[in-house]
C-alpha cells in the first residue's frame, strides 16, 4: 500500500502554502563567499555560456506525489517513511531518455538530487541502508544518470543535501552531539562516494549545508516557521559542518568542479530560488535562478499545473538579460518517466531556443540594463534587445550606446531603420514580429562590446 496515499487534497494544499513560505525564506540563502583563486573565471566559463540546465527532483517522495517535503510537512515518522523504499522500483527509468529530453529542450547541463533532505540516496553508500541499491530497486541510479548525461554531451551535476531529517543531531546538535557527528561523517563519506565512483562531475549543487541551517535556525519546527538563522544571530554552538574541509577535499578529488553557495565554503556561483527571485542584474558574480516547471513543489505532484510557455521563456530570457543562468526543475514520476505535460513544455522551449538560441547561449547580460522594454544580451559585435513589452507606438527609445550601430534586424526577420544620436537610440519596431513573446532585435556594432559596463534604462 502507498504509505502516504490517503492524505487529503486540503492537506496537500496546506503543504503547498508552507512550501511557498519556505521558498520565500530561501531567497536570501547566499552566505558562502565566492571563490577568488586564479582558475575561478576559467572554471565557470562553460557553465556561464551554457545558460540553461535541467534540475531533477526524484526519490522515494515521488511515490506519494506530495512533493519532496512530504515527510517534513506531514510529520511522517522516519521508520514509516522508510517503507517507501520498498515500493521504489521505477520500471520506466531511462537516464538516456532524461538526457535527450533535456537536450531537446536546449538545456546544456543537468542536476539530479542524488540525496535530498529525507536521506534516501539514489546511489550506494557502504554504511547507510536507506539507498536505492539496498532497497526494492537494487540499482545505482546515479551511475546510469552520469553515464547518460555525459554521453549526451551535457554537463553532469549532482544535488546533495548534507542535512538529513533522520538525524536529531541536525536539529539539536548541542544535545545529540554524537548523532550530529554521525551526520557529518555521512556527509563526508557520501561526498567521497559521489566524487570517487562516477568519473568526472561538473557541478555539485549543495542544499541544506552550512551552519546557518543548523536546527533550522532554532525556531519553531513547523513548516511555516522554517527559516535560516538571521544573519545577526549566527549559530554559536559547538557543532560545525566543516564545509570548508569537505569542500576542499571534494575540489581535490574533482578538479574543475563548480559549486553553489549553500554551504559555508567558497562557492563558484550564487543560487537564487523561485520565479520571484529573478532579482537584479549582476555581471560580477556568476549566478543561477532555479525554479520549477510546474506550480508547487520540486518533487512529483500529479495535479501540479505546468507553467505557461511564455512565463518560462520570460524567466530564461530575464535570467540571461540579468547575466545569469536558469536551472529549470522537473519532478519525474515514481516510475522514472518525465510527465508528458512537462516533457511537451520542455520541447516547446527547445523549439524556441533552436530559433533564438544565439541571443541566449554564450551571451552576457547588457549592455542595456533591464528596464520597461525587457532586457538585453550581447556577444562580440552583436547585441540582442529582447523586447518583452513593446511600446504602444512601436517606438523604442533607449539611452544611446557609446559604439556605432551599423545594422538592426529582427532576429529571424528583416532589417529596419534606427536612429542613433549622442543621447538616444531609437528603434521603430516593425508592426509584426516572428515571435509573440519576445521581439528580439539584433544589432550589429562597428566593434565588439567587450566591457562589463552597463547602461541604465529608465523603468518606463
Ligand atoms: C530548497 C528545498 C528543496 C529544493 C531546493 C531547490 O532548498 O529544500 O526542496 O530542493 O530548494 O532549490
Amino acid at each position: 500500500m502507498n504509505v502516504l496515499g490517503s492524505l487529503s487534497g486540503f492537506r496537500g494544499r496546506l503543504c503547498l502554502a508552507f512550501l511557498f513560505l519556505f521558498s520565500a525564506q530561501l531567497l536570501s540563502a547566499q552566505w558562502a563567499p565566492l571563490v577568488t583563486d586564479a582558475d575561478a573565471a576559467q572554471r565557470i566559463t562553460w557553465w556561464r555560456e551554457a545558460r540553461f540546465g535541467m534540475f531533477l527532483h526524484w526519490g522515494v517522495y515521488s511515490i506519494p506525489g506530495h512533493g519532496e517535503w512530504a515527510q517534513w510537512f506531514e510529520q511522517i515518522p522516519t521508520d514509516q517513511y522508510a517503507k517507501l523504499a520498498d515500493q521504489f522500483h521505477p520500471e520506466h527509468f531511462d537516464a538516456d531518455a532524461w538526457a535527450s529530453t533535456a537536450k531537446a529542450a536546449g538545456m546544456k547541463y543537468m542536476v539530479l538530487t542524488a540525496r535530498h533532505h529525507d536521506g534516501f540516496a539514489l546511489f550506494d553508500d557502504p554504511v547507510s541502508s536507506f539507498t536505492a541499491m539496498k532497497s526494492a530497486a537494487h540499482h545505482d541510479f546515479v551511475a546510469d544518470y552520469v553515464k547518460a548525461v555525459r554521453k549526451a554531451g551535457l554537463g553532469v551535476g549532482l544535488y546533495y543535501s548534507p542535512l538529513d531529517w533522520r538525524y536529531p543531531g541536525f536539529f539539536f546538535p548541542g544535545i545529540y552531539q554524537h548523532n550530529a557527528a554521525e551526520l557529518r561523517q555521512q556527509y563526508d563519506r557520501q561526498i567521497d562516494e559521489l566524487a570517487l565512483h562516477y568519473g568526472k562531475l561538473d557541478i555539485l549543487w549543495f542544499d541544506g549545508g552550512g551552519n546557518e541551517w543548523l536546527g533550522f535556525g532554532g525556531v519553531e519546527f513547523t513548516g511555516s516557521n522554517w527559516q535560516a538563522r538571521p544573519k545577526d544571530h549566527p549559530y554559536s554552538g559547538s557543532f560545525d559542518w566543516q564545509d570548508v574541509k569537505t569542500v576542499a577535499h571534494l575540489r581535490q578529488l574533482q578538479p574543475g568542479i563548480i559549486l553553489n553557495d549553500r554551504t559555508d565554503a567558497p562557492a563558484d556561483f550564487r543560487s537564487r530560488e523561485g520565479d520571484g527571485a529573478l532579482g537584479d542584474f549582476d555581471n560580477t558574480h556568476p549566478w543561477e535562478l532555479c525554479t520549477t516547471i510546474t506550480e508547487g513543489a520540486w518533487g512529483y505532484q500529479p495535479e501540479a499545473k505546468v507553467k505557461p510557455l511564455a512565463q518560462l521563456l520570460r524567466l530564461l530570457i530575464g535570467a540571461a538579460g540579468r547575466d545569469g543562468n536558469m536551472l529549470l526543475n522537473v519532478g519525474p514520476r515514481p516510475d522514472g518517466q518525465i510527465d508528458p505535460a512537462q516533457a511537451s513544455r520542455l520541447s516547446e522551449i527547445g523549439q524556441w531556443l533552436r530559433l533564438n538560441g544565439e541571443s541566449i547561449y554564450g551571451t552576457r547580460g547588457g549592455p542595456w540594463l533591464p528596464g520597461g522594454y525587457g532586457v538585453s544580451t550581447h556577444q562580440g559585435k552583436m547585441v540582442y534587445i529582447h523586447v518583452l513589452h513593446a511600446p504602444q507606438n512601436s517606438k523604442l527609445v533607449l539611452p544611446t550606446l557609446p559604439v556605432k550601430v551599423v545594422k538592426a534586424t529582427v532576429l529571424n526577420g528583416s532589417d529596419f531603420a534606427f536612429e542613433q544620436t549622442a543621447q538616444t537610440f531609437i528603434l521603430n519596431l516593425p508592426p509584426s514580429s516572428p515571435d509573440t513573446i519576445d521581439t528580439i532585435v539584433k544589432l550589429e556594432l562597428a566593434e565588439a562590446w567587450t566591457t562589463s559596463a552597463v547602461i541604465p534604462v529608465p523603468a518606463k
